[in-house]
């Protein structure tokens, strides 16, 4: 029921992993029942120089997340806001009906590690002030 661009993403998830001392994390679910997404970014200069994720979840969760990882690196904090659950869906050519809300997972968990990043940065900034 899976396209093989999913099942390619699925088989081969790209960025697996945790980044120590990332600059935002963003978790959906509970690790204990059902799905859950745990998204680390590395943010410099604005931009997303890294996306990592780990994950428990169905097929298109995985496959979903890892797309999303792609997507997401490189881009601009702002422009990395703005990716939807239809973007994540486009890039993988489409997920069948009953699969669509699986993709929702990646996009809420991205947003919520980038306003993790926001809420730190100001904390972040005024620390190196007070080393200088
Ligand atoms: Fe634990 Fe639903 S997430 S019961
Ligand atoms: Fe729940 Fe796919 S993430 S069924």
């Amino acid at each position: 029921m899976y396209n093989t661009s999913v099942l390619e993403h699925f088989l081969n998830p790209r960025n697996v992993g945790c980044i120590p001392d990332a600059d935002g994390i963003g978790i959906i679910g509970d690790p204990n029942c059902g799905d859950y997404l745990k998204i680390y970014i590395r943010v410099q200069e604005g931009k997303l120089i890294d996306v990592k994720f780990e994950i428990s979840g169905c097929p298109a969760a995985i496959a979903t997340s890892s797309i999303l990882t792609e997507l997401a690196k490189g881009k601009t904090v702002e422009e990395a806001l703005r990716i939807t659950d239809l973007d994540i869906i486009k890039a993988l050519g489409g997920l069948p009906d009953p699969k669509i809300h699986c993709s929702n997972l990646g996009a809420e968990a991205l947003h919520k590690a980038i306003e993790d990043y926001l809420a730190k940065r100001p904390k972040q900034k005024a620390l190196q002030n007070t080393k200088k």
